[in-house]
Order: C-alpha cells, then sequence, then structure tokens
C-alpha cells in the first residue's frame, strides 16, 4: 500500500512538471515575443477589425487596411471567411516586422455551411451531447475555412420575447442555459485549442445583456447584484469553467456602468475571483459608445475607461489604436495593462498553433472536404427532428398516414430556402444556397407515388394582401389534410430586432381561418426565432409544430416529424406568453404577497385584470405522440444532513401507440427562506427513450449544491428547512411530489 501511494505521488508529481513545464514553455514563448515588440506593435494585437464583406455592426472603412496590417497595427479580422482571403491577410500580416499572424473571428453561431436550427431552437431538445456535436461540426467547417476564433455561445439568460436576440440564446433558466453553456464550448473547443478541428469559442454578451429594459435592445439593465449573480452570471461562470477562451463584453450598461468598462465584471469577477485566464473583446465599437453612453467625453477617455476595467481587445472602435500610447506617455495608462492584454491574446494564438504554422487553417483541399462531408447534414437534420415542439396535435391529427391521398401545403415559407437558416446564418462566399431542403421538397421525397402534393403561397410573410387566398382554400378543398407553413422572416427576430408586437405578422391566421372554414383538417407550422403570439391559432388549428428555424435540412427534418419517422420530444425553454402584456413571465418567480392562483379569483391578487395568469405554452411544454406515464416516486430518505445526498427514483413508462423520448424534470422548491425563493426551479432533468409499452425507472441526486442560492448577502448557501420536489413533464404539468428537510 505505502507502495502505492509513493508511485502515485511520483507519477502525480511528474504529470504536474510536465504540466507546468509546457505551461511554461507557453508563458517564455510569449515573453520572449512580448520583449521584441514596440508599444504601437503591442497595441496593434488589441485592435480588430472587421474585413471589407458582411458588416455586423456600423462599419467604418478603412481604405489603408493592408497598410495597418503590414505595420503590425491590427491583431485580429472578424467577417473574413474562406482559406483563400484570410491566406491573402495573413500574408500581409508576415510581411511585419514582428510576423504576429492575425486570428480571424466569425460568429458562427449555428453553423458555418451546414446550418443548425437557431440556438434556441436546438436548446429546446434538452440534448446537451446533440448541442455539442451541431457546435462541433460548425467547428470543423469554420476552421477549415480559415477561421479559428467563433463568437459563440451567447449565453445570456433572456425572458422577453420583445428581446429579438432570444433566438441566440438557451432560454430563460440559468440551469439548463448553464449545461447548454458548457456543452456548446466544448463542441466548438473540442480538447486542445491546437486541434485542427476546433475554434476557440467566446461567452457573450457578459453580462446580462438579455435583461434589457422592455426587450428593447442595447438598452439599459439595472437589477440586484443579487439577481445578478442567481441568474444571468451561472452560464457565463459554466463557460469560463469549461475553459471557454475568450468572452465578449455587452453592448449595455449594468447598472449605470457599461458593461465594457465594467471593472466589476471584467476585472473583479472574470479575471480576479474566477481567474480567467483567456481574453475579453468589446463587443463591436462598444467602447467608443461610452461617448454615447456618456461615461467618456471622448475616445481618448473611453480607452482609458475600457483597459482599465479589463477589456483586452478593441473590436472595429480603433479607440485603442488612436488612443492607448498616447495613454501611456500621459502615465494615464500603466504599459502593464498593455502587456496583460497581449499576453493574454498571444498566448491564445501559440494555443492555437498560429505561430507555428500561420497558415495551417489555410487548406483549400480540407476547406472544400468539411464543407462537402455528408456527415454534416445527416446531424443538423437529427438535431432538427429534436427542436420541432409539438405544441397541439387534436383527435392524433400526427403523424400523417404515407397512404394519404392528397396533401395542401399551403403559406408563405413553403418553398422559401433561406428563411429556413434563420438569423446569424453564415453567408459562405461561393456557396450558393441550393444544398438547403426547402418544406417543399422535404415534403416531396417524404410522399409516396400515391399521394398528390398541391401547393399555393396564399399570402406574404407581411403585408393586408389577400388576393392569394382563394387559390389556397381551393386546393384546400380538395386536400384530406392541410400543411399551413407560416410565421416570420428571418431577419424579424435577431439582433437590432426588438419587436413591441410579437403576432404572427400580416393576414397569414386570417388565412388559416379561411381554410380551417373549408371543415378540412389543418396542421400549422410557426417558423420563428422568438416566442410568438399566436392564441387565434393555438385556439383553433387542429395540430400545431413550432419549427422554429431549422437550418439547411429544415424541409427532411420536418416531412421526418408529420409523418412520425421522429416522434417529436423537444420541449420549451422560454415560456411563450398569451399576450405581450404579459412580459415578463417566466415560471421561476416568487410568489409575492398576494400571489394569483386562478384566473377566476384574481381580485387583490398579483395578477393583471384583463389578462390571464397563465402563460400560452410554460417553460418545459411540448407534446409526444405517444404518452407517458410518471409512477413510483421514491427519496431515499426524508432529511438531509450535512453535505448527505437524497435519491429520488421515478418510473416512466410509455402508455401509447409509438417509441419516443421524454424529458423528466425535477424542480423544487424551497419553501421558506431568509429571503423569497421562487416557486419552482429546475434542478435536474432526463432525457430518456422508451419503446411503447416499455417502462424505466431513472434516479436523480440532491444534495446541497442543488438547495443552495445567493443570500441578501451574495453567501452561496442552502438554509435548512422544508423542499417540495416535483417531477414534472413541464413546469406546470407536475406529474408526481414529495418533499423532505434539510436539517443543517
Ligand atoms: C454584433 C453582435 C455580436 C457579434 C459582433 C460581431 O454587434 O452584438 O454578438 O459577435 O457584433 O459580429
Amino acid at each position: 500500500m505505502i507502495m502505492k501511494k509513493a508511485i502515485l505521488s511520483l507519477g502525480f508529481i511528474f504529470l504536474s512538471f510536465i504540466m507546468f513545464s509546457q505551461q511554461k514553455s507557453l508563458d517564455q514563448k510569449v515573453d520572449s515575443v512580448m520583449n521584441l515588440m514596440t508599444l504601437e506593435e503591442k497595441i496593434g494585437q488589441m485592435n480588430q477589425y472587421n474585413d471589407d464583406w458582411t458588416a455586423t455592426g456600423p462599419a467604418t472603412v478603412d481604405n489603408d487596411k493592408a497598410t495597418q496590417i503590414r505595420n503590425g497595427q491590427v491583431g485580429s479580422l472578424l467577417n473574413c471567411m474562406g482559406t483563400e482571403r484570410t491566406r491573402s491577410w495573413q500574408k500581409i500580416a508576415l510581411e511585419s516586422r514582428m510576423k504576429i499572424p492575425l486570428i480571424f473571428g466569425q460568429d458562427v453561431i449555428h453553423g458555418y455551411k451546414t446550418t443548425f436550427p437557431i440556438p434556441l431552437a436546438e436548446s429546446c431538445s434538452w440534448d446537451l451531447d446533440a448541442m455539442e456535436l451541431s457546435a462541433r461540426i460548425a467547428a470543423t467547417e469554420a476552421s477549415a475555412s480559415g477561421i479559428q476564433w467563433t463568437f459563440a455561445p451567447m449565453v445570456d439568460i433572456a425572458r422577453d420575447p420583445r428581446w429579438g436576440r432570444v433566438m441566440e440564446g438557451a432560454g430563460e433558466d440559468p440551469y439548463l442555459g448553464s449545461l447548454i453553456a458548457a456543452a456548446r464550448v466544448r463542441g466548438f473547443q473540442g480538447n486542445k485549442p491546437e486541434d485542427i478541428n476546433s475554434v476557440i469559442a467566446c461567452a457573450k454578451h457578459y453580462a446580462a445583456y438579455g435583461a434589457a429594459i422592455g426587450g428593447r435592445d442595447y438598452n439599459s439593465v439595472d437589477m440586484s447584484d443579487r439577481l445578478l449573480w442567481e441568474v444571468y452570471l451561472p452560464p457565463f461562470k459554466a463557460a469560463a469553467d469549461a475553459g471557454v477562451a475568450t468572452f465578449m463584453t455587452s453592448f449595455n450598461d449594468l447598472n449605470g456602468v457599461p458593461a465594457t468598462e465594467n471593472k466589476y465584471l471584467l476585472s473583479d469577477i472574470l479575471k480576479g475571483k474566477w481567474g480567467f485566464k483567456g481574453f475579453v473583446v468589446s463587443d463591436w465599437g462598444a467602447i467608443g459608445e461610452l461617448i454615447n453612453h456618456g461615461t467618456a467625453k471622448n475616445s481618448y477617455e473611453a480607452a482609458e475607461s475600457a483597459i482599465k476595467a479589463g477589456c483586452d481587445m478593441d473590436m472595429e472602435s480603433r479607440c485603442y489604436k488612436n488612443n492607448l500610447a498616447q495613454l501611456v506617455k500621459d502615465k494615464k495608462v500603466s504599459i502593464a495593462l498593455i502587456d496583460d492584454a497581449v499576453k493574454r491574446i498571444l498566448r491564445v494564438k501559440f494555443e492555437l498553433g498560429l505561430f507555428d504554422d500561420p497558415y495551417r487553417y489555410c487548406n483549400q483541399i480540407r476547406e472544400n472536404q468539411e464543407l462537402n462531408n455528408p456527415e454534416h447534414p445527416k446531424a443538423a437534420r437529427q438535431i432538427a427532428e429534436k427542436s420541432i415542439v409539438l405544441l397541439k396535435n387534436e383527435n392524433h391529427l400526427l403523424p400523417l398516414s404515407k397512404n394519404i391521398k392528397t396533401i395542401a401545403f399551403i403559406g408563405p415559407l413553403v418553398k422559401s430556402l433561406k428563411q429556413n437558416k434563420g438569423f446569424w446564418d453564415v453567408e459562405v462566399p461561393g456557396v450558393d444556397s441550393s444544398f438547403i431542403v426547402s418544406q417543399w421538397q422535404g415534403l416531396k421525397k417524404k410522399v409516396g407515388s400515391g399521394t398528390t402534393l398541391l401547393y399555393a403561397r396564399g399570402c406574404n410573410i407581411e403585408g393586408d394582401n389577400k388576393e392569394g387566398f382563394p387559390e389556397a382554400i381551393d386546393i384546400a378543398k380538395q386536400a384530406d389534410v392541410v400543411i399551413l407553413s407560416i410565421g416570420e422572416s428571418r431577419d424579424m427576430t435577431g439582433e437590432a430586432r426588438s419587436r413591441s408586437n410579437i403576432n404572427i405578422p400580416g393576414v397569414q391566421e386570417d388565412l388559416l381561418k379561411a381554410l380551417l372554414a373549408t371543415g378540412k383538417p389543418v396542421v400549422v407550422l410557426i417558423n420563428a426565432g422568438r416566442p410568438l403570439v399566436f392564441n387565434y391559432t393555438a385556439d383553433h388549428a387542429t395540430a400545431i409544430l413550432y419549427t422554429w428555424w431549422l437550418g439547411s435540412e429544415a424541409g427532411d427534418a420536418i416531412a421526418d416529424v408529420l409523418f412520425g419517422d421522429y416522434n417529436p420530444s423537444a420541449k420549451l425553454t422560454i415560456t411563450f406568453p398569451g399576450s405581450v402584456g404579459q412580459i415578463p413571465i417566466y415560471y421561476s418567480h416568487f410568489n409575492t404577497g398576494r400571489p394569483a392562483t386562478s384566473d377566476t379569483n384574481r381580485y387583490y391578487k398579483s395578477a393583471y385584470t384583463d389578462l390571464s395568469i397563465y402563460p400560452k405554452y410554460e417553460f418545459g411544454y411540448g407534446l409526444s405522440y405517444t404518452n407517458f406515464n410518471y409512477s413510483d416516486l421514491k427519496l431515499s430518505k426524508k432529511e438531509m444532513k450535512g453535505n448527505d445526498q437524497i435519491e429520488a427514483s421515478v418510473t416512466i413508462t410509455n402508455t401509447g401507440e409509438y417509441d419516443g423520448d421524454e424529458i423528466v424534470q425535477l424542480y423544487l422548491r424551497d419553501r421558506f427562506g431568509s429571503i423569497c425563493r421562487p416557486v419552482e426551479e429546475l434542478k435536474d432533468f432526463k432525457k430518456i427513450q422508451l419503446k411503447k409499452g416499455e417502462s424505466k425507472t431513472i434516479k436523480f441526486i440532491i444534495n446541497k449544491e442543488k438547495l443552495s442560492f445567493y443570500n441578501q448577502k451574495l453567501q452561496w448557501a442552502a438554509e435548512p428547512g422544508e423542499f417540495d420536489l416535483m417531477i414534472g413533464a413541464s413546469s406546470k404539468d407536475i406529474r408526481l411530489k414529495d418533499s423532505f428537510e434539510l436539517i443543517n
């Protein structure tokens, strides 16, 4: 035994020496470059420009970019894609005195060429492995196209669907959002940055951008530190713990201090308490926007505030390039701050292998192979199927029979290609849209020769033109079933797309009404990037699939679900309001002193007198073609002492006619606390596959960590007392309950 311990400890010492020497050699490499650099060259590394292609913000056009790069005044380019173009810029960078390679960044948010469902849609799969694979494939294609850095995952918790950027994240819940953040970082970064199929990831937008007042993009955010720590920071911490290489500051001010100059966020928490060793990039022009915020009189002051707060790289504002040298000369900014920022940036470039081979991501043969890898669309189709939420299925209309005679496929989104890609898709140079599978194509491929497919556009997405109605009604009358594909256009939800009215636009619901008047059953596909309000559709359609924007394999995935080749399993990760007037509305709310518990008793209750207290669809909601029975909830003990754990087991049975997946959710309620505690909080979930008739018993572990929260003093702690334990098919559809007590 003693010998064994000795060998183990020797092994540990050896391993630590290896790791230390590797890290030491990396730091030595960085220092060896730093020692040769001038101040101007160091500042150049902190400067990021947009390439001359698509701008994702208000662009400044330099016509001497090549000269600046050749002079070592630029460290990174964004929105530059393809092995050819990135190689051409890299070649110029290597003509500089220090020959420091550029790092190329891109918003590879949900796929590069192969386009996956928008992140909010993917999150409804609750399938962490699938989301990790999605990020992995995106990284593989992007890295094959000259890109080393994606500005993703966006991990902003969002509870206001008026905010267009809800489409980029993982919904409203910090527990689920944290797991998804880590999965996406792992997918993008792989096991190590130097892995050729990896890109470095970027946790954004730090922080609390999703809480913009009124859901109005770029608006102020004001919240208690307790809420910030309890709800908005956890996914960022999860990304940092997963080893994310970079962070991006958010546009918003937080409690009066813009995030880009927020020392509390960037230095005290991120680089201090969390020990973050990567680098922080500002969002587009955000340093310069400090002048608009009114916390800097000019770009000189803006640069000073941002660098002192801990922002290492300046995306597109040019404040660093134009002012940092003077700030050092004026002794306003210490060279140590510049050195720290540059070391962080150079360390990442070394880890990516860019110094060893600046052209390693510029291999055209690999680019062609990966962008045409047949495995990628297959993965995209699978996660797209898992992202489709079945909201309604009256009379078990779905799945459709493959022997159905006539289908009328109607709507402005049926034959579109690019609409399926949603916002934040990538326009890959030299690649057209022909690889995208439209919803029409998907259905045509799926149905047999015995099925007649009829088509009519019916109307546009926006506008009040109803001239197409008669043709649509006519083919509906000929059909056994109508499929109506309606929703938003892909640029209606995304950055700078806040909307005060989140109804289905135009006359699309009028078209539904006209089609229902024919007496035919209607399946509605809703294509959107956010929760929309569609009460007429919800109350009258026969069946509803929320198909989001599913990406380049949308058509096949939708057809698979319509005909039951995939049994829908997705569940909502964001609350769907019944009216925009209900917002903000989310499931893990406090009880208040006058809780409204029904729509019939709202007098002197925390409720609107003119609106239901319930959302249209709650967090965790989603139907299946089969049914699941929950039974035999058992707790291993009813009291938890110290660091005990409680095991909760429950049996799930597929009692329906189809094999299917069920997302079993575990919620806890801390009945009494030193501060108010939410009426329920998601603390675990299991996604299980069950063949029809099959039962499985699953186990959840409850430990003190799951009972802990930030108290008034911002201490993370669990408090003794009673806890309700709820097992649900959604946050509202609680199937089984029990309780236990934390003794100390
Ligand atoms: C945009 C977005 C950010 C993106 C960046 C670069 O303004 O806010 O998410 O990564 O600019 O495109």
